[in-house]
C-alpha cells in the first residue's frame, strides 16, 4: 500500500513522460505531445501535426520519428501511427494490472492530498433575508457545496462563506410592516419559511402608502445610525430567516452551518477604511457626488467607463463597498489564496470590476486569484424561467418535498420489497440526489431545463442511475456472501470489457486534480456516468460470481473499485448513495 502523500501517476501521464522527451529530441526544443482519450486506441499524441507545421516537415514523418526515440515498449502493445500523423496508443494489460491493484490498495482511490495546500474562500448560497430563496440560489448551494466538498478532499483549507444579504435599504420596510404585525407573529411566520409573503407584504404597504413609505426611510436612518431598539428588530429577522435558511440546508444535506453565516453586515466596520484606503492610494474619484472607482478595462456601449459605486450621494454604502471590503478582509485577514464565488452569471461583470479595483489596490495579489464560478439559469419545461404554478418564485422546501414524494413512488415500482423505513430513506437520497445532479450534470455556464421525469429516470445521466449502479455492484456481495478480496489485491486484465473498466477507473484521479480547478463538475457526472455504464458492460461479458480464483479475485476486486469510486465521486457532489435500493 502506497503512502498516503504520493501520487498516483495517470495513464496520460506516464505517457506524456515517455512521449515528451521524444519530441524534444525530435523538435529541438520543448514540444507538447497533445494527449486525449481515443475511440481508435486507449490514447492518442497529436503533438506531431503542430510539430510539423513548426518545421515545415511531413507530420507522419514526424510521427515515426518521435515514435522510434520513445520507449513505450513497456507500458503500450500496440503504438500505431495514423491518418495526418496521430499516434495511437494502447496500453497493454500487463501495465494496467498493477496499476489498477495500486488504485485498489489506496484508502483515497488513487487521489493524492495536495501537497501545498491553498486557503480558498467559497463564496456561496447567499439568499437574501426575509425573502424566499430562489432557484437560483439553489443553484449557488449546490454548486458551492461541490466545491466545498472536492478542494476539502484534496486538502485545501476551506472557508465557507455565506454572504447573506442581510443589510441595506429594504430593511426600513421590513423592520416597518414587522413592527405592524407584532414581533411575534412576524417572527413566526418568518421562521416556518412564509419569506414570500412577509416581503410582499411589506413592498405592498411601501408602495401603496406614503406614511408607511416615510416610517421606512426613517427607519433606514435609525438602523444605519445604530439605533439598539432598531437594531434588535433588524436581528430579529435576520435570525428567523437564518432558522429557515438552516432547514433548506439541513434538507438538502449541503455542508453550510449557522457558523458559515457572514452576510453583508459582517462588512458594515470595515466599509470606511475602504473608502479610506482607496482615497489614499488615489483610486477613489467623485462622480455625481458619489465616491467610485473606475476599474480599468470597462466600459459601456458608448466606451465611457463604468464605475464601481463606493459611497453613495447619501453616505451609505452598496453592495460594490461591501463586496470591496469581502475581499481585502479575505485575502488580508484570512490570508486565501484562492476566492471562489458561486454566483449567477448576471453578475459576471460585477465580480470582475470588483477584483480589478481589489488588484489595483493591491488587495489581491498574485499568487492569490479570485475565480467567478458563474451559472446560468433553470428553466421549466416551458422553457422559461422556472416559477410556481401562481407565478410567484418557487418555495424550495416545497421543490425538495415534490422530489422526495416523486422518488418514493419510482423507488417503490423499481423494488417492491423494500421496508416501508428503508423505502423512505431511499426516497430521501434519490429524490434530493435527482435534484442535485440534474444541477452538476449540466454545463454550469448553460441554463438547464428542471425535468422532474428526466432527473428521475432510473436509466440515464441521472442521480438514481449511479444510486442504483452502485448498489446494484454491493448486492453483488450480498448475493455471493462474499466480501471484497483483502490483503495484496491480484488484478488480472484479459477481456476487452476488463482492460476498458480499467482505463475507466484509472481516469479518476486526474480527472479530480482537473475539477478541482475547472469547477466543472458535469465532467464529474459524466465520468460517472461511463464508469457505470462500462461497468455494466464488464458485468455482463465477464461472470464474477461464476468464475473462480484468481479471475474471481480481480473481477471481485475492480467490482468493489468501482462501487467505491461511484460512492466517492457522489460523496464530492454532495449526494448520498443507499446501500441497497
Ligand atoms: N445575495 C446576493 C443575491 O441574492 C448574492 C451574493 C453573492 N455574493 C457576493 N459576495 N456578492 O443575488
Amino acid at each position: 500500500v502506497r503512502l498516503d502523500c504520493l501520487a498516483m501517476a495517470s495513464l496520460e501521464q506516464l505517457l506524456h513522460d515517455r512521449l515528451a522527451p521524444a519530441f524534444e529530441d525530435v523538435a529541438g526544443a520543448p514540444a507538447d505531445p497533445t494527449l486525449r482519450r481515443s475511440q481508435h486506441a486507449d490514447f492518442q499524441a497529436d503533438g506531431a501535426l503542430a510539430l510539423a507545421r513548426r518545421l515545415g516537415r511531413n507530420p507522419r514523418d514526424i510521427a515515426a520519428e518521435v515514435v522510434s526515440h520513445a520507449r513505450l515498449d513497456d507500458l503500450c502493445r500496440s503504438v500505431q501511427i495514423s491518418g495526418p500523423g496521430f499516434i495511437n496508443l494502447t496500453f497493454s494489460d500487463e501495465a494496467l494490472a498493477p496499476l489498477v491493484a495500486e488504485m485498489a490498495s489506496h484508502a483515497r482511490l488513487g487521489v493524492s492530498r495536495a501537497e501545498d495546500p491553498h486557503t480558498v474562500v467559497i463564496d456561496y448560497s447567499a439568499p437574501n433575508v426575509a425573502k424566499e430563496m430562489h432557484v437560483g440560489h439553489l443553484r449557488s448551494t449546490v454548486i458551492g457545496d461541490a466545491a466545498v466538498r472536492v478542494l476539502d478532499w484534496l486538502g485545501h483549507r476551506v472557508v465557507k462563506a455565506n454572504h447573506l444579504g442581510d443589510w441595506g435599504t429594504p430593511f426600513g420596510m421590513l423592520i416597518e410592516h414587522l413592527l405592524d404585525m407584532g414581533e411575534s407573529e412576524g417572527a413566526h411566520e418568518l421562521s416556518q419559511g412564509d419569506l414570500n409573503g412577509f416581503y410582499k407584504a411589506a413592498r405592498i404597504k411601501f408602495d401603496a402608502d406614503d406614511s408607511f413609505k416615510e416610517r421606512a426611510r426613517n427607519r433606514v436612518v435609525a438602523l444605519q445610525g445604530g439605533d439598539p431598539q432598531t437594531l434588535r428588530l433588524w436581528r430579529l429577522l435576520v435570525d428567523e430567516s437564518e432558522k429557515y435558511f438552516l432547514a433548506v440546508y439541513g434538507r438538502l444535506g449541503v455542508r453550510l452551518t449557522e457558523d458559515d453565516f457572514f452576510g453583508e453586515s459582517f462588512y458594515n466596520d470595515m466599509l470606511h477604511s475602504v473608502v479610506e484606503e482607496l482615497g489614499r492610494i488615489g483610486l477613489l474619484t467623485e462622480s455625481d457626488g458619489a465616491k467610485v472607482v473606475f476599474p480599468r478595462g470597462f466600459t459601456n456601449r458608448d466606451g465611457d467607463p463604468l464605475p464601481v459605486i463606493v459611497q453613495k450621494r447619501d453616505g451609505g454604502f452598496g453592495y460594490g463597498a461591501t463586496d470591496l471590503a469581502a475581499i481585502r478582509y479575505r485575502t488580508q485577514e484570512l490570508k486565501a489564496d484562492r476566492l471562489l464565488y458561486v454566483v449567477g452569471l448576471p453578475q459576471k461583470q460585477h465580480f470582475e470590476m470588483v477584483y480589478e479595483v481589489a488588484r489595483e489596490a493591491g488587495w489581491l495579489v498574485a499568487p492569490a486569484r479570485a475565480q467567478h464560478v458563474g451559472f446560468g439559469s433553470i428553466l421549466g419545461t416551458d422553457g422559461k424561467m422556472l416559477r410556481s404554478r401562481s407565478g410567484d418564485s418557487i418555495r424550495l422546501v416545497e421543490l425538495l418535498d415534490e422530489a422526495v414524494s416523486r422518488a418514493a413512488v419510482s423507488v417503490e415500482v423499481k423494488n417492491p420489497e423494500l421496508d416501508g423505513a428503508t423505502r423512505a430513506n431511499v426516497a430521501q437520497m434519490v429524490g434530493i440526489g435527482a435534484i442535485k445532479y440534474a444541477d452538476l450534470s449540466n454545463d454550469r455556464l448553460k441554463d438547464y431545463v428542471f425535468d422532474w421525469k428526466r432527473m428521475l429516470n432510473f436509466d440515464g445521466n441521472t442521480a438514481p442511475y449511479l444510486q442504483y449502479a452502485r448498489a446494484r455492484i454491493l448486492s453483488i456481495f450480498r448475493r455471493g456472501s462474499i466480501s471484497a478480496p483483502a490483503g495484496a489485491p491480484v488484478i488480472l486484465v484479459t477481456e476487452p470489457a476488463e482492460r476498458a473498466l480499467a482505463i475507466e477507473l484509472l481516469a479518476f484521479p486526474s480527472l479530480i486534480e482537473d475539477i478541482a480547478e475547472s469547477l466543472e463538475f458535469h465532467r464529474l457526472a459524466g465520468y460517472l456516468y461511463t464508469l457505470a455504464s462500462t461497468f455494466t458492460k464488464f458485468y455482463e461479458h465477464c461472470p464474477v460470481l461464476r468464475s473462480e480464483g484468481d479471475v474471481q479475485k480481480s473481477r471481485l476486486t475492480m467490482s468493489d473499485l468501482t462501487a467505491r469510486v461511484l460512492a466517492q465521486g457522489l460523496e464530492l457532489l454532495g449526494i448520498a448513495a443507499p446501500e441497497r435500493m
